[in-house]
């Protein structure tokens, strides 16, 4: 099982975006999947219809084991999953707080869907919580969505240096362009600039599209409505791209 997190500290970005279609993509391929989503927006679980239980919390998500189990939601789609997300997630930072190992609990948590499924995306909220430190244990790859400006790079760099100087593993860094528009200036030399630096990022990069934006009209992702779109075809290539770092895991399917 591979665990991959859609994370950036700033929000806005494309990480739900990304995390919607990378998780279809993942399961129309063959590979059980599911999509975890710790967002207190409760946005992944939105664009795929899904409803918690009422009685699902955050609490129970903590517990793991059963309570997990219970709260798995299948999507219209086979073999993608979704545990869903609600308000009460807005607690997961003081909630983590109170366990020992507090950074270790999600890839805990993870672990018991080993065997069951091949994926398992992480669409995180923004900020550097707790919660995004559990993600940062739990993920073999951490996706961050960058809109190419001054200010995402600066911020990026600050998450490059927080790997640094806390020991965390920076080769599960993998950032790419996201909402990418080329006839803006600033975009284009961010992009040239960002090259020419040591940072390793992804080589395709996702276009602004407005198609992107209809997943909140259709509640589904924008690679199933509209699979020739530029951004789908970009989310396509991106997929690809990505499996060459994380090599695809076989599973007895969910
Ligand atoms: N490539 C794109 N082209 C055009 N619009 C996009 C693109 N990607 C995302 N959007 C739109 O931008 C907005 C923010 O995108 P999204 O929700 O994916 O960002 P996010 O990083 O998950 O935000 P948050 O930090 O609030 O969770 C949404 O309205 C979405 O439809
Ligand atoms: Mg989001």
């Amino acid at each position: 099982m591979k665990t991959i997190a859609l994370y950036s500290i700033k929000g806005g970005v494309g990480k739900t975006a990304a995390c919607v279609n990378l998780a279809y993509l993942a399961a129309i391929g063959g590979v059980a999947t599911l999509l975890c989503d710790l967002d207190p927006q409760g946005s992944s679980t939105f664009y795929f219809r899904i409803q918690p239980k009422p009685k699902y919390s955050s609490r129970k998500f903590l517990k793991g084991g059963k309570w997990l189990d219970k709260a798995i939601r299948g999507t219209d789609f086979q073999g993608l999953d979704l545990l869903p997300a609600d308000l009460s997630y807005r607690n997961l930072d003081i909630q983590l707080n109170g366990f020992t190992k507090s950074r270790q609990r999600l890839r805990r948590l993870l672990e018991s869907f080993k065997g069951r499924y091949g994926y398992v995306f992480l669409d995180c909220p923004p900020n550097i919580t707790l919660v995004s430190e559990n993600v940062f244990e739990a993920a073999d790859a951490i996706l961050v969505p960058l809109i190419p400006t001054t200010l995402s790079m600066l911020t990026y760099t600050k998450l490059y240096r927080f790997f640094e100087d806390t020991g965390l593993d920076r080769r599960k860094l993998h950032p790419f362009f996201s909402m990418v528009e080329p006839r803006k200036l600033m975009h284009r030399q961010t992009i040239q600039e960002t090259i020419a630096t040591k940072i390793h990022l992804m080589n395709t990069y996702i276009p602004y599209n407005a198609d992107v934006e209809k997943m909140g009209f259709f509640r589904q992702p924008l690679m199933h409505y509209r699979p020739a779109a530029m951004a789908a075809l970009a989310f396509a290539k991106l997929w690809k791209e990505i499996k060459t770092h994380i090599p695809e895991e076989k599973t007895n399917g969910s």
